[in-house]
């Protein structure tokens, strides 16, 4: 079956050294118990990769390594860019593909962020892969249709043995950072539709991939998502950046 994952993407926050405290502090509130039921994963800005790594390394922590976005070319001119490559040396497990900062800031595609699942996936690390409708097309009716191109789109040409492994995040634009969430019914409802989606172009895969919920989770509404059938963990960011409130998240049950 498909085991939880609770994803922390802490965004441009946390210097390297805030970094280390940060994976620190997040251990000594979770036991192994915790690691049995879910995939802990923490996403770092780039500079704090290895500080990250080091700590979880040294500590033996099962929290696992996330990069928050990487190019597709292998190597190259390409002033700025960080490959795939890098990042698997850097023992990064995850990574974020066309998270809609990324699509609306810096204008992704979904050409780019099918391209950048193929390379995240070449280096067998497991691309996060986000979707997600703005406010206008919400009030126009047109989630779905929103939604259902950028999952087709982001997994096209994948296999069905790629595309069981990977995982898709649902964030609504309109409650990414603003307090406002998804009600848990219309959350669950949308993920039963990213892996409908899925299941047209890819059949039994679908049931394997894991669909998290993201935009302004907390400690507070974990618990009604993840009773969703389809939710299978959460993309979390503001609440992700204090190890109290993070861990709280990955406890939901208790
Ligand atoms: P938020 O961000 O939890 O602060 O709304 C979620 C995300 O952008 O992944």
């Amino acid at each position: 079956m498909r085991k939880d994952l609770i994803a922390g993407n802490w965004k441009m926050h946390s210097t390297h050294l805030d970094a280390i405290q940060m994976v620190q502090k997040l251990s000594y509130r979770l036991d192994p118990a915790d690691y049995e039921r879910v995939d802990v994963v923490v996403c770092p800005p780039f500079t704090a990769l290895r500080s990250a790594q080091t700590v979880i390394e040294s500590d033996h922590l099962q929290i696992d390594l996330g990069a928050q976005h990487c190019f597709y070319e292998e190597k190259g001119a390409y002033t700025g860019e960080v490959s795939p490559q890098m990042l698997s040396k850097l023992s990064v497990s995850y990574v974020i593909a066309g998270h809609s900062e990324r699509r609306q800031i810096f204008g992704e595609s979904d050409d780019d962020v099918n391209k950048k699942v193929k390379a995240i996936l070449s280096e067998d690390m497991i691309p996060i892969m986000c979707c997600g409708e703005t406010d206008e097309e919400k009030e126009q009716g047109l989630t779905e249709e929103r939604v259902g191109s950028q999952v087709r789109l982001g997994l096209q040409g994948l296999t069905a043995d790629q595309v069981a492994g990977i995982v898709i995040a649902y964030e609504p634009i309109w409650a990414i950072g603003t307090g406002k969430t998804a009600s848990a019914d219309d959350a669950g409802d949308m993920c039963t539709f990213v892996r409908n989606t899925v299941a047209e172009q890819f059949g039994e895969a679908a049931d394997s991939v894991r669909i998290l919920y993201g935009g302004s989770v907390k400690a507070g509404n974990i618990a009604g998502l993840m009773a969703k059938r389809d939710i299978d963990g959460a993309l979390v960011g503001g609440a992700a950046l204090d190890p109290d409130s993070f861990a709280s998240i990955v406890r939901y049950w208790l």
